[in-house]
């Protein structure tokens, strides 16, 4: 299968991939953060929804593309919570961050929100 990026992007892409694995490793713990929304973004929802091979292998909808998170907002956070609480399509149930609370994954999508919409 040939890949329709370039060996520059596929670098970036792996470089970015190392980064989350580093942010990963770090160890701390997830709750009692400030901003907890961005934080759990960065270290489990980023990796599929912030484009590169395994976002788009995924199919995930990407932050920043308003056209592609509209149809998701349009259903409302609540809504939007539960479905990412039980993992639709490719995702895992709570995007693999197995121990975030309920309020934690919101406030993930509120983040996405943010930089999206
Ligand atoms: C393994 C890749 C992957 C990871 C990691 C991941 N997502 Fe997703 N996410 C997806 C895919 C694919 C979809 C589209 C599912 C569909 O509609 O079929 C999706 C959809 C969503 C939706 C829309 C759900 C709906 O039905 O309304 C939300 C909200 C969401 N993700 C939030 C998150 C958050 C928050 C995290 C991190 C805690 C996260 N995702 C991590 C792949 C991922």
């Amino acid at each position: 299968m040939k890949l329709p990026f370039s060996e520059k992007f596929l670098g970036f892409s792996m470089g970015f991939l190392v980064f989350l694995f580093a942010a990963c490793s770090q160890n701390q713990p997830v709750s009692g953060q400030s901003d907890g929304g961005g934080k759990i973004y960065a270290e489990y929802c980023a990796g599929c929804h912030d484009g590169g091979v395994v976002g788009w292998i995924s199919g995930a909808p990407q932050t920043g593309e308003a056209s592609e998170w509209k149809p998701y907002f349009s259903k409302g956070l609540d809504k939007m919570t539960a479905s990412a609480i039980k993992g639709p399509g490719n995702m895992d149930p709570k995007g693999g961050c197995d121990q975030c609370s309920e309020e934690q994954i919101r406030s993930a999508i509120e983040y996405i929100q943010e930089k999206t919409l």
